[in-house]
């Protein structure tokens, strides 16, 4: 439904060279948008095909046209009003009554504009507005956020880390938040893969790209393992992507697929052997809730393989966030975690901590350029008082049910 919306909206927006774009890639149909969702919400060969098609016109748009393309969170773009309008639906009187106070205008397309062009009252409104959204908004935003990108944006922490450990792995894998699918897809070959997210869009990614497997198709994959690597270029983890060959010599087993929320796992007690749940934990309200759900259902012994960003990811977040004037958390991160916070949540719950190794490293000086051209001088402030040599982003851990 969301989808329908967006799409309605997006392409009645656009300038008419990039309507065409997207009417080139699907032609001859009547009604664009209800094409679109449909596309979306389908898992077959001609779906992902068409993905492939969609993701590199969308990231060239981004390129030529940053403007007109498919972005989330960013101001001076033609997407922007449609979240705004988004948000003044969902928001409580009291917030609308604030929001109108704030912008000294009640017309929605006078206070858009303002939100526009005032990154102050951007910080403000996310602070006091944008960062209280329930999980149901979240989810619902994030069937538009994954048309951005092909990637769900874990995949090289799955190679760098997870790959080595799940080859020799047997018996009932759970991808809890599996995205886009390519650690579900690789998974498959060693073990009984069990995936769940509460994206649709992306759910049906996933879905495709395993059936595809299942049937002998392997020559989609290393089309969309080039896509993956142009998308998540700029990332900074220390790994190459293996060839489509090797990482899928095997044959791909049967996997299945659930939409819903990882918080009320739909599995019984003691039934997997390990679960992998990458750059999910920081998206959700309740990450103590999963733990809860991951103990239960995991069988003694078994593992939980987790990236997070730590409280620096955190810093750089609110950095970002204040430069940009983001109005929604800058990659909707709810949580952040240190070393010793993310032992002791899994500890609550029965774990032992196997392994937790920081990546994704930034200098102080790369740290405090981007820190100086923030508006919250006293973040900047803050840092200079506490100066460090080096730090982690994000880390990897691993924790054993006892
Ligand atoms: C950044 S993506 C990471 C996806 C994938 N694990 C990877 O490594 O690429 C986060 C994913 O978590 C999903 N997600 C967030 N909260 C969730 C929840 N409570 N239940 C299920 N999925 C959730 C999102 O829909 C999204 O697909």
């Amino acid at each position: 439904m969301i989808l329908r919306e967006f799409f309605d909206y997006y392409f009645n927006s656009v300038e008419p060279d990039v309507l065409s774009i997207y009417q080139q890639l699907m032609p001859g149909v009547s009604d664009l948008s209800s094409s679109y969702e449909s596309m979306f919400s389908r898992n077959d060969d001609e779906a992902i095909a068409f993905l492939l098609k969609f993701h590199q016109a969308t990231s060239e748009l981004r390129n030529s046209k940053p403007h007109q393309a498919i972005l989330f969170n960013v101001h001076n773009n033609v997407c922007f009003p449609f979240f705004v309008e988004y948000l003044w639906k969902v928001m409580s009187p009291s917030d609308r009554e604030k929001l109108v106070q704030q912008a000294g205008t009640d017309s929605l397309e006078d206070i858009t504009a303002r939100l526009n062009d005032d990154v102050e009252l951007r910080n403000w409104f996310r602070r006091e507005i944008g960062s209280v959204l329930s999980q149901q908004d979240l989810f619902t935003l994030n069937e538009i956020i994954a048309l951005q990108n092909f990637s769900s944006g874990g995949e090289y922490s799955f190679l760098k880390y997870v790959y080595p450990d799940i080859q020799k792995l047997e018996g009932k894998v759970l991808d809890a938040g599996c995205g886009a699918g390519f650690a579900t897809l690789v998974m498959s070959q060693y073990a009984s893969v069990f995936s769940i997210d509460a994206c649709k869009a992306r759910l049906e990614r996933a879905m495709a790209l395993s059936n595809m497997m299942k049937n002998g198709e392997k020559t989609i994959f290393p089309k969309v393992i080039d896509l993956i690597e142009e998308e998540l270029g700029g990332i900074q983890v220390e790994c190459e992507f293996p060839s489509a060959d090797d990482l899928l010599s095997g044959t791909c087993k049967e996997v299945t697929f659930v939409e819903g929320s990882i918080d009320a796992l739909p599995y019984p007690d003691n039934y997997f052997d390990a679960i992998n749940c990458l750059d999910v934990l920081e998206h959700t309200y309740s990450p103590e809730a999963i733990v809860e759900q991951f103990a239960r259902v995991l069988k003694p012994g078994g593992r939980v393989f987790i990236t997070a960003p730590t409280r620096y990811g955190e810093v750089e977040q609110h950095i970002h966030e204040s430069i940009e004037g983001t109005l929604f958390p800058a990659m909707l991160h709810m949580h952040h975690f240190d070393p010793q916070s993310l032992a002791d949540m899994f500890k609550r719950h029965g774990f032992t901590t196997v392994e937790i190794t920081p990546f994704d490293f930034m200098s102080w000086e790369e740290f405090m350029e981007i820190a100086d051209r923030s508006p919250a001088r006293e973040l900047a402030e803050e840092l200079r008082a506490h100066p460090f040599d080096q730090v982690a982003l994000q880390l990897f851990a691993v924790f054993e049910k006892v």
